[in-house]
């Protein structure tokens, strides 16, 4: 009815499954790289690093820890195996349950091994407004992968993601940590060259503007602000 109700309109209705790569199911399926018998150990520097996490929280409240542990887990391993997850919820003495719980609900965690860089461009409305398609179709043609898969050299997974909360600065792309944003087509072929020359292209607009100021000039908050009381109604 709906989709009969865009045709008329002239829209075409995308009914395909939401493309994550970096979390597929919400439920866990043995393959080679993610079952029971992987080994995850975290490294010392990193059981450090969760004593000082765990540390902030009050005794009796270890769980709230499940975020930042097991994206430590996710950092040391690149992506996150079932096995880490019962490591994170042996430590932080949860039933393995709590972390399946937050592993599933967050889309930041991913269940299956993503490349070296995981670019996830964003699609929701204000980044489609401005040619986040055209970026998608970009990254595919130049490194021959569809949303969903990694190229044969490990290097890059491509995802379609959610609002990552850059919209003044759409279309916009996360790589691993980094936002690039108010992105053309050839941006983001350039972007893709430099990391494949093995540099890191600096993060942020890609327009020459200061994070998200206004392109051209300023258009609202132009003079000094009035002083205390100016403008109120006369009968105050
Ligand atoms: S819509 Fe793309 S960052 Fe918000």
């Amino acid at each position: 009815m709906q989709s009969a109700l865009y045709t008329a309109m002239g829209r075409s209705l995308s009914l395909g499954q939401r493309r994550f790569a970096g979390t597929g199911l919400m439920v866990h399926r043995d393959t080679k790289e993610n079952n029971l018998n992987v080994k995850f150990k975290f490294t010392p520097e990193n059981l450090k690093r969760i004593e000082a996490i765990t540390g902030i929280y009050p005794d009796g409240h270890k769980s709230a820890a499940l975020i930042p542990v097991l994206d430590l887990a996710q950092r040391q391993h690149g992506w996150l195996p079932i096995s880490a997850m019962h490591e994170v919820s042996r430590i932080l003495g949860v039933p393995r349950m709590r972390a399946y719980e937050v592993a599933t609900f967050y889309t930041m965690f991913n269940r299956q091994p993503v490349g070296k860089y995981f670019l996830q461009v964003c699609a929701t409305t204000p980044c489609m407004l401005r040619g986040a398609e055209t970026i998608t179709e970009t990254i595919e043609k130049k490194l021959g992968i569809h949303v969903g898969e990694t190229t044969s050299d490990g290097l890059f997974t491509l995802a379609e993601v959610e609002c990552l909360g850059a919209c003044v600065n759409a279309p916009m792309v996360q790589i691993n940590d980094d936002y690039y944003e108010d992105l053309t087509p050839k941006d983001m072929v350039e972007i893709i060259d430099e990391f494949k020359a093995g540099k890191r292209p600096i993060p942020g607009p890609r327009s020459g503007r200061l994070a998200a100021e206004p392109q051209g000039r300023l258009t609202s908050l132009t003079e000094p602000p009035p002083a205390p009381g100016f403008g109120l109604q006369s009968g105050l």
